[in-house]
């Protein structure tokens, strides 16, 4: 999924420079996950801790990261992907909530209208299979981290959803397909949270903590709505143009406002229970690097790194800027 601050491009980068400090090591907290790409990347090495203030988010990790094992859904009786996706939707459907508020009925244009209806008839049948307990409720939120992961492959939008394009996006006209997520094993006791990091972080202990935190200003829940309402299920009341979640209030993140980013990751640090630290931010974050440098700096073996950065790509107005992506690293 392409995610703001998203890591998949620096992980080998990211690899090497915790392999560089790093000489044992049997676990590692991803504590602002957002799509689960580090954890996934790390689980074979290590157990996964993994943390998000979304809960998308906390479903895809759920989903690649958490769970060992493929979904057996016995009781169900059969494969709900084939069935999900070869069902011929009925002519006589009610309107669902996508269809209402996010097909190009509504003037949202984020799905065609078909697609809309299919999003929608997933969503109530899986409602359907868990309210007569025919799936766990790990089969439940595995069927639903799939589904926020394949709505993106469909979604009429140029990186986030924080708009709609006026015009219909070659992706968004392709037929809407529940993908399956295969979880990789790695043996281990891999744990999720939905909690706020501030929080989480006195609860947890381990050796590598890996930091990556929101760098601007654009809160996450304002620009994945339409996500955290397909993972809560809960049609929510919405606003404006583009149809925001009206209570999301609670979801905006402290590392997005400019007074209190810094003393949050203070705390983080000074709260954290693990023996190596690692933050990604890059130079055009909120918080001055020189405040970021003072923080580690009060510990052991403290070191930055570079990584050349390739922007946003959905955001011109940045594109071809110095940006580069830092890594600082500490040892408590
Ligand atoms: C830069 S993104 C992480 C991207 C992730 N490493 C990836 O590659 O997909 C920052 C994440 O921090 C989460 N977040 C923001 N504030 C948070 C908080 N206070 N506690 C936990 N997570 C938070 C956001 O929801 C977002 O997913």
């Amino acid at each position: 999924m392409r995610y703001i601050g998203g890591k998949t491009k620096i992980l080998p980068f990211l690899e090497e420079i915790i392999t560089g400090e790093v000489k044992k090591a049997e676990s590692f907290c991803d504590l602002f996950a957002g799509t689960g790409c580090v954890g996934r990347y790390f689980k074979p090495k290590f157990r996964i801790i993994s943390n998000d203030l979304m809960y998308f988010s906390y479903l895809l990790n759920f989903s690649s990261v958490g769970l060992n094992k493929a979904q057996e859904f016995e009781n169900l009786g059969f494969n709900p992907f084939e069935y999900l996706n070869n069902k011929e939707l009925p002519d006589v459907l009610s309107e669902g909530f996508f269809e209402k508020e996010y097909s190009e009925k509504s003037g949202r244009m984020y799905f065609t209208l078909q697609n809309a209806r299919k999003i929608d008839f997933v969503r109530a049948q899986i409602e359907v299979w868990k309210n007569e307990g025919r799936i766990n409720s790990e089969e439940y939120l595995y069927l639903l981290g799939c589904l926020v992961e394949s709505v993106p492959f469909v979604s009429n939008i140029s990186g986030t959803f924080g708009a709609y394009n006026k015009i219909w996006d070659r992706r968004a006209k392709k037929d809407f397909v529940l993908r399956e997520i295969t979880p990789v094993s790695n043996n281990k006791k891999n744990k999720c949270f939905n909690k706020d990091a501030n929080e989480l972080i006195k609860e947890v202990e381990g050796d590598i903590l890996y930091l990556d935190p929101p760098y601007n200003t654009r809160q996450y829940i304002s620009n994945y709505h339409i996500l955290e309402t397909l993972a809560k299920q809960d049609n929510p009341e919405i606003t404006g143009k583009t149809g925001l979640r009206v209570n999301s209030e609670g979801q905006k993140s402290d590392f997005c406002r400019k007074r209190t980013a810094p003393k949050k990751l203070k705390d983080i640090i000074e709260n954290a229970k693990f023996e190596h630290i690692f933050l990604s931010y890059n130079t055009e974050g909120i918080i001055p690097l020189e405040v970021i440098e003072e923080i580690f700096s009060r510990y052991k073996n403290y070191k930055k790194f570079e990584i050349p950065y390739k922007t946003f790509k959905s955001n011109s107005r940045t594109k071809d800027r110095d940006l580069k992506e830092l890594i600082f690293y500490a040892k408590k």
